[in-house]
């Protein structure tokens, strides 16, 4: 959701936050806003749309200099995105600024308060009110951190809010529920960010917060609260990569950048998985062996993209583990009141390690006394901090709005949990164990493989810029991937395309081929023959209607060629595996159809990366 930035020490505030919410944007840019410090004053701009339209504002009518600030990148929850709704907000005498990310939600009643108090708000959104409830308590005579600590307890609802007084410029503070907040520690100044990518620029070192707790920062240090005052502790530690990984690096998108840096992030997925005698070994899973060997279900909870990793997992640990594993989408996982006990695993699979829908799953399984593992890109952050264990993707940042390599690589960690669990619960022989791992090993080259034939990939894209419709088909392993393929177009190029199930198609789908309809078919590699040839026969049946069929098939699997209107090259690898060659090229015909229909690949209309609201 939206992009927060602070800062306090020496350099120009204006030129830290602004460059903050340019690596923070992608986490919402439907706004944007500053709020610095100067001469007893506020000073702010804000603007509707990107970045950019906020940093032309600043160009024609330049800030003054200040050493203060806090900034905001949004995505709109509490009123329409134009310039009187975007953040910052202040309160009634402009002396107490804020930005904010999350929902307030008690804020009509408290609204309703200042309002009857005589206070006039002047936008739509939740924030506004805790600027006012702030700058109440600075006024009454409380500092800014003390004030921050009155109000976080009076909300409700799910929040991070950063806050400037006009009358003491030296510290920002900031306070978080539910939502995500990290500090920069650097020499002679402080940071305060959404996401490390707000400082990583100055400083590698960080500190994360815990859950209700309220920080100060000033230029000697950082000062961390309960809501109730008493002194608490934030865990710090080191970020494992530098601004160069925030940077496009040539290419026109973060997102094209990150589908070619895939082959890179698998083989640091599988980095230092085996000891030396071959085993497999995930250290940050901290539940006991005697424990996984007791599980008797497992439930892997996630939304969107990281649901259909969920789905090819549930395919590879039931046929390793032969443990029963179900699939829920984290936002229905709870309303359904599970079957929990102490017996179940939960997986709770998330790139940013803040999507609300599946922070608030992990909390209904902890309660119901289940072990919870996540499996996430980002150190640091919420959902593994709740879990009792996780299992790090280590993609490195992944700043596209669409996921790319955050999917490929929660894939690896899937197989790598399933064989894990394999191997603790003797499932499969350690030779068979062993002959997986070889082949995940070479998953970087069979990928890189995919990538170098990107040109003809981009050549369909061309061919299909004016398609009104796409549907895509697979079974098995490959019905995840048609569903990826499906909400990539979706979410890029904004037309109408549905993945799915190839045998589901006579059931109905079917309906929907018309006479040139492109439908992408992922067939499943030979080894499956049952598989392989029902895939042949749906591909044959909709061809028959009128179909124009984009097939994704091995190479050289000569029996498929006859029914492929154009066909797309796949390396042969084991059928369960194939998601993470047959993923790319959807991820390329994306990424390309909607460069070429002129849309912002990185930022897509209505999302936002990282999803804090439920
Ligand atoms: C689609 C996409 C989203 C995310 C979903 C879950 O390209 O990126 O569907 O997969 O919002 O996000 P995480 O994995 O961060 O929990």
């Amino acid at each position: 959701m939206c992009g927060i930035v602070g800062y306090v020490g020496q350099k120009q505030a204006k030129d830290v936050v602004i460059e903050g919410l340019r690596l923070l944007e992608y986490r919402g840019y439907d706004s944007a806003g500053i709020a610095l410090v100067h001469d007893n004053a506020l000073a702010t701009d804000k603007k509707a749309g990107k970045l950019a339209n906020l940093e032309k504002a600043i160009a024609e009518a330049p800030l003054p200099s200040s050493t203060t600030g806090i900034g905001h990148t949004r995505w709109a929850t509490h009123g329409a995105p134009n310039d009187v709704n975007a953040h910052p907000h202040a309160g009634p005498q402009r002396r107490v600024a804020v930005v904010h990310n999350g929902i307030l939600e008690n804020f009509a009643r408290l609204r309703d308060e200042l309002e009857r108090a005589g206070h006039d708000l002047l936008s739509e959104t939740d924030t506004e009110v805790a600027a006012h409830l702030l700058e109440n308590e600075v006024r009454a005579g409380a500092d800014l951190t003390t004030a921050m600590q009155n109000v976080c307890r009076r909300l409700e609802g799910a929040f991070t809010l950063v806050a400037v007084d006009a009358e003491d410029p030296s510290r920002v503070v900031a306070a978080r529920r539910n939502s995500p907040l990290v500090v920069g520690l650097g020499d002679g100044e402080n940071f305060i960010g959404s996401d490390v990518a707000a400082f990583i620029e100055h400083t590698r070192e960080a500190l994360e917060l815990g859950q209700d707790q309220v920080v100060t920062i000033t230029r000697e240090g950082v000062e961390v609260t309960s809501f109730d005052g008493s002194p608490a502790e934030g865990r710090q530690y080191h970020v494992d990569w530098d601004l160069a990984a925030a940077e496009k690096d040539g290419y026109d998108w973060f997102m094209r950048k990150e589908i070619f840096e895939q082959p890179r992030a698998i083989a640091d997925a599988l980095l230092g998985r085996h000891d030396e005698a071959g085993l497999l070994q995930l250290d940050e899973v901290r539940i006991s062996d005697d424990e996984l060997r007791d599980i008797d279900k497992i439930v892997i909870i996630a939304c969107g993209t990281s649901n259909y990793a969920a789905m090819v997992a549930k395919y590879a640990i039931e046929h390793w583990t032969r443990i029963p594993c179900e699939i829920e989408l984290s936002h229905e996982f709870r309303y359904r009141d599970p079957i929990l006990t102490r017996n179940t695993l939960v997986v709770a699979i998330s790139q940013s390690g803040e999507t609300a829908d599946t922070l608030m799953a992990i909390r209904h399984a902890v309660k119901q006394k289940a072990k919870v593992l996540a499996i996430c890109n980002t150190n640091g952050s919420t959902i593994p901090r709740e879990s009792d264990a996780v299992i790090y993707t280590h993609a490195g940042p992944e700043i596209g709005v669409a996921s790319t390599k955050g999917f490929l690589t929660q894939l690896i960690a899937c197989y790598l949990l399933g064989l894990y669990l394999a191997q603790v619960r003797g499932t499969k022989f350690g030779d068979e164990i062993a002959a997986v791992v070889r082949e995940l090993a070479q998953m970087e080259d069979r990928v890189q493989q995919v990538l170098d034939d990107a040109a003809r990939t981009y050549a369909l894209a061309e061919r299909f810029r004016d398609a009104k419709s796409v549907l895509f088909l697979g079974r098995h392993a490959g019905f995840p991937v048609a569903l990826e393929g499906a909400l990539k177009l979706k979410e890029l190029a904004y037309i109408h395309a549905e993945g799915f199930a190839a045998g589901e198609l006579k059931h109905g789908p079917i309906a929907l081929i018309e006479p040139g309809l492109p439908v992408f078919c992922v067939v499943p590699p030979r080894g499956r023959d049952q598989l392989h040839d029902k895939m042949i026969s749906a591909i044959q049946e909709i061809r028959a209607r009128g179909a124009l069929t984009i097939v994704l098939a091995e190479g050289d699997d000569t029996e498929v060629t006859p029914y492929a209107d154009v066909l797309i090259p796949l390396p042969t690898v084991p059928t369960l595996l194939q998601p993470l060659v047959a993923t790319v090229p959807l991820q390329l015909f994306a990424c390309e159809l909607a460069t070429l229909m002129g849309h912002d690949v990185d930022q897509p209309r209505n999302l936002a990366k990282s999803v804090t609201v439920e």
